[in-house]
């Protein structure tokens, strides 16, 4: 299949205020695509618009919680007043959460879920209408490496990453004769905020993980992906080899991943 130019795209990205979302941003207006972004943080996405206004692409930001609904149909408003139509929806935005299940409360996994689930299937529900008169339209979902084999102590996140790939690979068939493509990327460990905004997480929590990628690194290997229609890629070689393991040493990796708990345990 042919190579999808970035150049005049039309893009509605979300979660773009910092990590992944702002350097996809930055490479995206780079490459002169139209993005329109958001995000809660209005200074971030400010910071954003000044930093890409000598680019060749174009950049708009509606700042709003993505776990409305208002702000998901006001952010659809715009692409169809402004664009008559949307190229690709960009799912990026997310959170996690760490600690063991029993001891959070169920506020926890129920606001994992909304923004990492519901938010995206919805807001893409909406844009459908939008893709049907794209040129060569595309979904990309930012999945995670946990969305393929689940660890513990991240049991909400990887619960709301796991819907997320079962709900894109079910949609995947049902627009395919609608000409829309559904892609879906699984970075590792990403530098990034993402771990200075866990949801209802202790603040000395921390995460294990061998390595990270940079944010803007994740960035060129998810637009790659797009550019290339990728289906499903997990980024990192990591990353892939705790999928393989998992796949074919089911049981071996659940005895790995329960000693990297015991000095956490024998702490206590
Ligand atoms: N970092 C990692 O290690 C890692 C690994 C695998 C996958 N991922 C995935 O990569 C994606 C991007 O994460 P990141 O690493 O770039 O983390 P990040 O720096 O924390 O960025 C998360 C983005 O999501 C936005 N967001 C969060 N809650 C929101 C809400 N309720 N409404 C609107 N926007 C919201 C944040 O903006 P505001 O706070 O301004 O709203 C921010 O722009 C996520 O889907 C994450 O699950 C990350």
């Amino acid at each position: 299949m042919a190579r999808r130019r970035l150049q005049g795209l039309r893009v509605l990205l979300t979660g773009a205020s910092s990590g992944i979302g702002f350097c996809m941003a930055k490479q995206l207006t780079r490459a002169g695509a139209e993005v329109l972004v958001t995000a809660r943080r209005k200074d971030r996405l400010d910071r954003l618009v000044l930093q890409t206004q000598n680019h060749p692409g174009k950049l708009t930001a509606i700042e709003g919680d993505l776990t409305s609904q208002a702000h998901r149909v006001r952010l659809a408003k715009w692409c169809e007043v402004h664009w008559h139509g949307l190229d690709v929806l960009v799912n990026n935005a997310g959170a996690g959460a760490i600690g063991p299940f029993e001891q959070a409360d169920t506020d926890r996994l129920r606001k994992v879920m909304e923004i990492d689930f519901f938010a995206p299937a919805e807001l893409t529900r909406i844009c459908i209408p939008l893709l049907k008169l794209g040129t060569r339209p595309a979904i990309l979902n930012i999945g995670s490496v946990l969305a393929h084999r689940a660890v513990p102590n991240k049991s909400e996140y990887c619960a709301a990453k796991f819907a997320l790939r079962g709900w894109a690979e079910s949609i995947r068939v049902e627009l395919s004769p609608l000409g829309i493509e559904v892609l879906m990327v699984s970075p590792s460990t990403t530098r990034s905020e993402f771990f200075d905004a866990l949801v209802d997480t202790r603040l000395d929590t921390q995460s294990r993980s061998l390595g990270s990628m940079s944010a803007e690194r994740v960035a060129e290997l998810a637009l790659k992906a797009l550019v290339r229609s990728k289906r499903d890629r997990v980024l990192s070689l990591g990353g892939n080899a705790l999928v393989a393991m998992g796949r074919w040493f089911p049981n071996m990796t659940d005895r790995i991943l329960a000693w990297t708990l015991k000095p956490r345990n024998n702490s206590k």
